[in-house]
């Protein structure tokens, strides 16, 4: 057995001992269904565009120059027709098996109910609400895709995706959610994320139960006392069987 079996045992091992797991991702576990994340050497931040892709995606850029937000967020974020990896659908079965309490993601990509899950705290929102800034009339993302330049509602109001943008709050109630289901965790599984971009990575220091993994591919922080694991998150869940 190498390093890498003996690892996917004791993942195992965590996930049959636990009752109430929690997931807490990043843009990694939606790298393997062909998504680029934001700071690996082909993520979207080391790309060039005319302005920093942190202006391109704040609400300063929203609001001052909203044409070229929609542009850059058609062209790089709604762009992908993306499906569940097997890191998804391990999520949806094991939350099904009674056993996962809930994912909390800062993906905005939708793909964690896409795979079935049903309790997924959206920390940074979901590409897939928008809403008019004027009557608070929905949108999805289709409409977004279909129309050209900044999307507008019947009543004439701008559309404003309901993705959390530099320099905006996080919705309380999520936050809220995901504190809680963090704090009551047995184990939690941290994966494909950077820890880098606060409030978002704060809250895994809520987590007092016994097991804890991370799975990336590259660094991923300083997590204490983790079973890490530096392998896909898609390929890694794929190996693990789920019993009742
Ligand atoms: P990052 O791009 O910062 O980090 C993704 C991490 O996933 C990196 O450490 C990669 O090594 C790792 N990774 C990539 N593919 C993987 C795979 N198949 N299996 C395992 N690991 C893999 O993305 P986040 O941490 O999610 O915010 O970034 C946090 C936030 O920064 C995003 O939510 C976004 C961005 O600005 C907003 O848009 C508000």
């Amino acid at each position: 057995m190498d390093m890498g079996d003996s690892n996917i045992q004791k993942l195992q091992e965590i996930i049959d001992r636990a009752k109430r797991l929690v997931f807490f991702g990043g843009a990694g576990v939606s790298t393997e269904s062909g998504i680029p994340d934001f700071r690996s050497k082909d993520g979207l931040y080391n790309q060039k565009y005319k302005f920093p892709p942190e202006y391109m995606l704040s609400h300063a850029c929203f609001v001052d120059r909203t044409e070229d937000f929609y542009e850059f967020y058609r062209d790089k974020i709604l762009s992908y027709e993306a499906k569940p990896n097997a890191a998804h659908l391990f999520l949806a079965a094991l939350e099904q098996a009674g056993k996962l309490s809930a994912v909390v993601t800062q993906n905005i990509d939708g793909l964690h109910q896409d795979a079935g899950s049903k309790r997924v705290y959206e920390l940074h929102g979901s590409v897939r609400r928008n809403y008019c800034t004027r009557c608070g009339a929905f949108y999805d993302d289709k409409y977004i895709k279909a129309q050209s330049g900044v999307p507008h509602c019947g009543c004439g109001g701008v559309i404003k995706p309901d993705v959390v943008l530099y320099g905006e709050g996080l919705d309380d109630a999520t936050v809220t959610g995901a504190i809680k289901a963090i704090s009551d965790a047995d184990a939690m599984i941290i994966a494909g994320t950077s820890l880098t971009v606060y409030p978002a990575a704060g809250l895994i220091r809520y987590f007092r139960g016994r097991d804890l993994a991370v799975i990336n591919l590259g660094e991923a922080g300083d997590v204490p006392g983790a079973l890490i694991i530096h392998q896909k998150v898609g390929e890694t869940l794929g190996q693990i069987i789920i019993k009742q």
